[in-house]
């Protein structure tokens, strides 16, 4: 399986986006000859370079983290570049993956819906969108403290690798908490 990944994050090789992604790849990779190709948004204009990636995946993984409820500039430029491929029958299967500062999962969810239009829009199957709240500080967490976190995605990725499909199971379990409850101290941020 072949998988093309963008990274949307204005901070590229220095994002959460990038830490998360890189425990789905190395998971992914576990399988039998798969192969992944990675492109970082923040390191090119060039949309026809990014125009001809796309055409070119089977399988395409946007990740991008959650801006003011929606997306970086970077991503909206890029996803908007693909008009002219709308409804293109070779578009390659297209997934998602929003993370967020925020812990409650129901901030991405508006954005999210938006990426189920956007995926039937362009005529591609869509794979699902894996969100994940709480991930701001990530980086600068001791290793113990993002075993958890990491371990999985990097199940994530290995089942993906295997069966070209997001684990439902895991991807509910990332997205917890859905929202906090109205006593919960940090209420306040929804
Ligand atoms: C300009 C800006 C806007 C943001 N807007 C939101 C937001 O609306 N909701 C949220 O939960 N987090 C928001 N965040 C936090 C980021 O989503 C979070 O820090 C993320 O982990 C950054 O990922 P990155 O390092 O891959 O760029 C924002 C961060 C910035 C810099």
């Amino acid at each position: 399986m072949q998988l093309t990944v963008f990274n949307g994050s204005p901070r590229g090789k220095g994002s959460n986006t990038k830490v998360l992604v890189d425990q789905f790849l190395d998971g992914f990779m576990k399988g039998n000859g798969n192969s992944y190709k990675i492109v970082y948004l923040n390191t090119t204009k060039d949309s026809d370079y990014l125009i001809k990636m796309f055409e070119e995946a089977e399988k395409f993984l946007l990740a991008f983290p959650l801006y003011v409820d929606s997306m970086p500039a970077i991503v909206k430029t890029f996803i908007e570049s693909l008009e002219s491929l709308c409804g293109r029958k070779e578009n390659p299967d297209i997934g998602f993956l929003v993370q967020s500062g925020l812990p409650e999962s129901i901030h991405s969810r508006y954005v999210e819906r938006y990426l189920k239009k956007l995926s039937a829009s362009l005529g591609c199957n869509y794979m699902g969108t894996i969100i994940k709240g709480g991930v701001e500080g990530a980086q600068a967490k001791p290793v113990w403290m993002n075993k958890k976190l990491f371990n999985s995605f990097y199940q994530l990725g290995k089942t993906f690798g295997e069966t070209g499909k997001f684990d439902e199971e895991i991807v509910d379990r990332l997205a917890q908490p859905e929202r906090y409850s109205k006593i919960h101290p940090l209420s306040y941020l929804s």
